[in-house]
């Protein structure tokens, strides 16, 4: 089984700061650092860290060709990588002294992927495989239905939820990986066990993984329920652990594992990115988290 992440790749700009921004006002940094990331990016490398045979699908413009090294020096295939011309997406993000974060995102060349380059890559996939995707590209709707239609599982992490998602058909979602907040954009509920059951509701065909931020996270299949606890960590930047807990967890399906158990190495994963600076560089291997 074959994982196509058709997703983005950004150069964030992490800026140091004391408190995050109000309105009005200007703000000296302590530092600036240059990272690979974008949803799609990171969740690849944390797939490819977890052992995923994963592909990456998605536009770098004339600055990104650094991103797509990064896939390749940690395991993602990056064929599926194309240069365009213009810019990179990138991002601007706060990081401030308690490790919480802001982020500022500029699509570029994530958001200007032809239907004809969608249906190049698809034709690489077949029944069965996996699509994963995340809201930073164009044209979500028209990956979910070719994938579906060719008997793809197609997994959202709906990220940023944004009006872009308003034409998809969730109902060919095989698996929502989300936060709370996400959770509560999708059903209009905000306690996780509401957000649980207005899910199994809107979406009975659909398992639902939900993080909790320092409450942990919780998943639902056509089993039950499963919740985990987070590993308690030194904050440093919180940047991409979702994107850590996603991949790893997707890793935990490929390989069979008891939900509880994924979860539980999902959360370990999470936990150790958090505790380093930066997206993608920040996701453990394998290794590192069981033997953490
Ligand atoms: O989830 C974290 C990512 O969101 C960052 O790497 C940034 O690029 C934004 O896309």
């Amino acid at each position: 089984m074959k994982v196509l992440n058709f997703g983005s790749l950004n150069l964030d700009y992490v800026y140091t700061v004391d408190h995050i921004l109000m309105g009005g006002e200007t703000q000296t940094s302590t530092s600036m650092q240059i990272f690979p990331g974008g949803k799609g990016l990171n969740q690849s490398i944390a797939l490819a860290k977890a052992g995923v045979e994963v592909y990456h699908a998605g536009q770098i413009g004339e600055d990104g060709q650094m991103l797509k090294d990064v896939c390749q020096e940690n395991g993602v295939d990056a064929r599926f990588v194309r240069p365009v011309s213009g810019r990179s997406g990138h991002t601007i993000i706060q990081v401030d002294k308690n490790a919480q974060n802001c982020i500022l995102l500029y699509p570029g060349a994530n958001r200007s992927i032809s239907k004809e380059f969608m249906d190049e890559v698809l034709s690489f996939f077949d029944e069965g495989d996996i699509l994963l995707l995340q809201n930073e590209i164009n044209d979500l709707p028209y990956l979910i239905d070719q994938a579906y239609g060719k008997g793809m599982r197609v997994m959202l992490n709906p990220s940023p939820f944004d009006a872009y998602l308003d034409a998809c058909d969730m109902s060919k979602i095989s698996l929502f990986l989300m936060n709370e907040i996400e959770g509560w954009q999708l059903t209009g509920e905000k306690e996780p066990e509401q957000i649980l059951a207005k899910a199994k509701e809107k979406f009975p065909h659909s398992d639902i993984l939900l993080t909790l931020g320092g409450d942990g996270s919780v998943y639902q299949d056509n089993a039950g329920i499963y919740r985990q606890e987070i590993f308690p960590v030194k904050a440093v930047d919180t940047t991409a652990a979702g994107d850590t807990f996603t991949g790893y967890f997707i890793s935990s399906i490929i390989d069979g594992m008891d939900p509880k158990e994924g979860l539980r190495m999902a959360a370990k994963a999470a936990a150790i990115a958090v505790s380093r600076p930066g997206a993608a560089s920040s996701i453990p291997k394998k290794e590192e988290v069981l033997a953490s």
